[in-house]
């Protein structure tokens, strides 16, 4: 394959994987991934900027091969993590005079996690610079987006920016610059759902940081290049943002249709009041879904049949994934229903607890829900609709 050229000197020299089908074990791929990898010919050297999925080292070298590059002077590591620091270690015994050049936390992850050697990385602080010749790369240190060893590096006089996984997408492609629309809009927000919403506050901070320098072209290290960079910087300042959106998220998982029934109630007063809902069934559906559900969504409604005397492992599992993802929401409740008895929604409710959500009174029912618990899930629904209107969302 032939390495295209981003701009004077500077190509995509990465790699699709558009059989990979989930990422982490965790969230499944509508478009597979890619790994990038940016080569930089300087008049004097040759960097290369993050390298390779350790599964894909093979073709990568190969290519480098197929290309020509016989010399490479540095290897820059923006991030630890294997899909992009996995093939340091093959490209230093390819390439024997490279040296590594990243921060002080990379280093650490890439000794201990790969066994590089010390003695063959150069440890840069934030705005150091590195001369190509007529090139020049500084390195911005960012962490939080979504490592602590993350870095940025900018070249600085073709003004682009390698922003690591921060303003990535898993998608592939064959041109690598940017088609925008929807498509790559949905998976650039499941990417964000997954990966950086953790993060949302870091988020912010680099969104500004990166408007701010004003540079031509943005290239993530998963996804296309961004030559228009507003185009990813106004979605990440959308989904960053500390408001929220009119949106509640329902994820249920039901035994016998008792708590589904339920969960369709309040869909339908939730409707007739104008408020946008997600309904995910927890058992078939697919977590990236309900991730970027949890970008925007104002409220979560958690419904759970009561399974050896606790929740459902399913949504225990629902309500641990929201906790660690750190969604934006301001609300919760929770319904549910059992059988023979339990503490259906103490250990949901410890789960989400770091999210400091204002709890809406839940309901449980024995079985069916029964006349009187419908008018019970109608306060839920105005106890929503009066949340939503005291944020102006209605
Ligand atoms: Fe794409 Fe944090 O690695």
């Amino acid at each position: 394959m032939k390495f295209q050229e981003i701009k004077n000197g500077i190509f995509y020299c990465g790699l699709n994987d558009c059989d990979r089908e989930v990422f982490d074990e965790l969230i499944p791929l509508e478009h597979g991934t890619s790994y990038n990898s940016y080569l930089v010919k300087g008049s004097d050297k040759i960097a290369i900027i993050d390298t390779m999925y350790p599964p894909k080292t093979e073709e990568y070298l190969k290519n480098l091969d197929d290309n020509g590059i016989t010399k490479i002077d540095y290897i820059i590591a923006n991030h630890g993590e294997q899909d992009h620091s996995g093939s340091i270690p093959a490209l230093l015994e390819k390439y024997p005079n490279a040296v590594v050049v990243t921060n002080a936390k990379v280093k650490d992850n890439i000794k201990e996690m790969l066994n590089v050697d010390e003695d063959r990385v150069c440890v840069m602080n934030n705005n150091d610079e590195l001369s190509l010749g007529d090139k020049t790369l500084r390195f911005i240190i960012a962490p939080g987006v979504h490592w602590p060893d993350t870095m940025f590096t900018y070249i600085v006089e073709d003004n682009l920016l390698c922003t690591c996984d921060f303003l990535g997408a898993h998608y592939t492609f064959d041109d690598v610059f940017a088609v925008e629309g929807p498509e790559l809009e949905h998976s650039a927000k499941r990417y964000y759902a997954e990966i950086m919403m953790p993060f949302r506050t870091m988020c912010k901070k680099y969104t500004q940081l990166v408007r701010d320098l004003k540079p031509e072209m943005v290239l993530p290290s998963h996804g296309p290049v961004y030559k228009n960079p507003d185009f990813i910087l106004d979605l990440y300042a959308d989904w960053s943002a500390d408001e929220s959106k009119n949106l509640v998220v329902l994820p249920y998982v039901s035994m016998y249709g008792s708590t589904e029934e339920m969960i369709d109630y309040i869909i339908k007063g939730l409707k007739a009041k104008g408020i946008d809902t997600l309904k995910f069934d927890i058992v078939r559906g697919d977590l990236g879904d309900l991730a970027m559900g949890l970008v925007d969504a104002t409220t979560i409604v958690l419904g759970s049949s009561m399974v050896l005397a606790g929740p459902h492992p399913a949504a225990f599992n629902i309500a641990y994934l929201a906790g660690v993802l750190r969604p934006k929401a301001k609300f919760a409740t929770f319904v549910g229903s059992y059988g023979w008895g339990g503490n259906l929604f103490g250990k949901l409710e410890e789960q989400l607890s770091a999210l400091k959500l204002d709890l809406i009174e839940p309901l449980l029912v024995k079985g069916k829900a029964k006349a009187e618990d419908f008018n019970k899930l109608d306060e839920i629904v105005k106890q929503i609709y009066d949340r939503h209107k005291s944020l102006n969302l209605i």
